[in-house]
């Protein structure tokens, strides 16, 4: 998963870069470790934190051990990610034995979510910030190590204006263009953690666009809850996309995750006019019943869905996408369940993120809705999802074979000596023999065997392939 784009919901922990030098020394030689859990949200809220503990002097550091602030950055989409943390909270509470003046904290959307319970219940922790707190970060650090502290306060206006993250080496740059959500789905608790929907202006996304090129990387991700509903002052999605397109340096634009009731016929005309804008969409569709969908407060039916793939894919030749499916929705009959089956033979995505639904205390499901659905025909329902989806992610894979992709290198492949993986345009997992082609370079790699989740090929050296 943690290759995904969009979600990184089992929680793998990313664990945060070596800092070199701090440009305004506050606090000199204490050491940080930060766990990341969840979405790229909280991926680049790390580098965001990552980033105002450099400039407040401290360093960081590859292992808790080694800390002097540990921090988890926590998802709270379903109820086992909760769990999760916990545990690994109480796994790293030794630390503290051993290091009485460490401070251990909890930030993302958990923090939010259950800072009570973090305080009294986890005697380990000492310091809980929601995700509108960061600017605050190193002076409630200073404040934890003497008392427990906690800032959860939502901020409607906090947009992290000017504040540069820290990122990890690598070859794509997240960039948040806006934060919270107003959708109010009623099985989702991100408008609980996250606040409302409010969008960074567009000279300030562009300026870090422009940073993330100086600092080497050619892709970059534009995030948000709701991407394509972006808007500051005159400025919409499209337009943003546009201006993103002309920074000099980047080569390649993605975004994550789009609402389908935002996408626009001027946004998929600017897609498709515009080279650098990859030929892949994450679009979560969730069910494929209607009646599920008015339950969940989608704003779409399945006929507009359809539509809507339609116009994306008959303007976009060979554009991939991929979705994201809850099963067992409360409510969600056995006919319902089968329609999301059809939905999924009918789109044939490249890849799904699929769930089993999880209640969530202080939704309008977990209020309202009874949940109908056992936690075994759950099971039995994801169980299909996941059994038709690689089929079909096999299937479309197959057809590749034979074929040259433009890949951007991004490392070492984890299986198999002097191999090297990077992604195609259309987000596809590629591994070659690395024969001296360096990280962050475009090569074209022509495909030979292929699996699930992975192709495998050779690339065609004659031709280093642009963009
Ligand atoms: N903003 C994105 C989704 C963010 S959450 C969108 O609207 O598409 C990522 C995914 O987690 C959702 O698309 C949904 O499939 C899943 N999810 C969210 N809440 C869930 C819950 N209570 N139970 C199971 N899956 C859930
Ligand atoms: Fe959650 Fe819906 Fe907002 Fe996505 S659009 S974050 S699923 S409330
Ligand atoms: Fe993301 Fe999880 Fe928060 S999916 S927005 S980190 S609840």
């Amino acid at each position: 998963m943690a290759e995904l784009l969009n979600i990184e919901l089992d929680g793998r922990p990313v664990v945060s870069d070596t800092i070199s030098e701090p440009e305004i020394p506050v606090v000199r030689g204490q050491k940080v470790y930060i766990e990341t859990y969840g979405c790229q949200m909280n991926v680049s809220d790390t580098e965001l934190m990552m980033g105002i503990l450099k400039r407040a002097g401290y360093q960081s550091s590859s292992r808790p051990e080694d800390a002097d602030v540990v921090l988890l950055n926590t998802c709270a989409i379903r109820e086992h990610a909760e769990e999760r943390v916990v545990g690994r909270l109480n796994q790293l509470s030794y630390l503290k034995v051993k290091k009485p003046h460490l401070v251990m904290g909890v930030s993302g959307c958990m923090a939010k979510h259950l800072a009570d319970e973090f305080m009294h219940r986890v005697p380990s922790v000492d310091l809980v910030l929601g995700p509108d707190s960061y600017r605050r970060l190193p002076d409630l650090i200073a404040e934890a190590s003497r008392e427990p502290a906690l800032d959860v306060r939502l901020d409607r206006d906090e947009d992290y204006l000017g504040l540069d993250p820290l990122r990890k080496n690598g070859t794509h740059a997240w960039i948040t263009i806006m934060r919270g959500c107003d959708k109010f789905c009623t099985f989702c608790i991100v408008p609980y953690v996250r606040g409302r929907e409010r969008s960074v202006s567009a000279p300030e996304i562009v300026r870090q666009a422009e940073v993330a090129a100086s600092e080497g990387f050619q892709e970059v991700t534009l995030l948000g809850q709701t991407v394509n509903s972006y808007r500051h002052g005159d400025c919409d999605f499209a337009d943003l996309l546009q201006m993103v397109a002309g920074v000099d340096g980047i080569r390649r634009i993605r975004f994550t995750s789009p609402h389908p009731s935002d996408f626009t016929d001027k946004l998929i005309d600017t897609m498709a006019g515009e080279e650098k804008i990859c030929r892949f969409v994450h679009l979560p569709v969730q069910s494929g019943s209607d009646s599920v969908l008015g339950a969940m407060k989608r704003n779409y039916t399945v006929s507009e869905y359809l539509n809507l793939v339609d116009r994306l894919r008959s303007t976009m030749q060979g554009l991939c996408l991929s979705t994201d499916v809850i099963a067992g929705f409360s409510g969600e009959t056995e006919a319902d369940f089968e329609a999301t089956l059809d939905l999924m033979r009918q789109v044939r995505y490249d890849s799904a993120f699929m769930f089993k639904y999880s209640p969530r205390e202080g939704t309008v499901a977990h209020r309202e809705i009874a949940d109908t659905v056992s936690e075994v025909e759950k099971g039995r329902r994801l169980e299909a999802v996941i059994a038709l989806q690689n089929q079909i992610s096999e299937e479309i894979n197959r057809t590749y074979v034979g074929k040259k992709l433009d890949i951007l290198v991004q490392g070492d492949a984890k299986k198999g000596k002097g191999l090297a993986v990077g992604k195609s345009d259309g987000f596809k997992t590629v591994v070659f023999p690395r024969s001296g082609i360096k990280d962050n370079t475009f090569v074209q790699v022509e495909i030979q065997k292929t699996t699930l989740k992975t192709l495998t090929g050779h690339p065609v050296l004659s031709q280093v392939a642009s963009c």
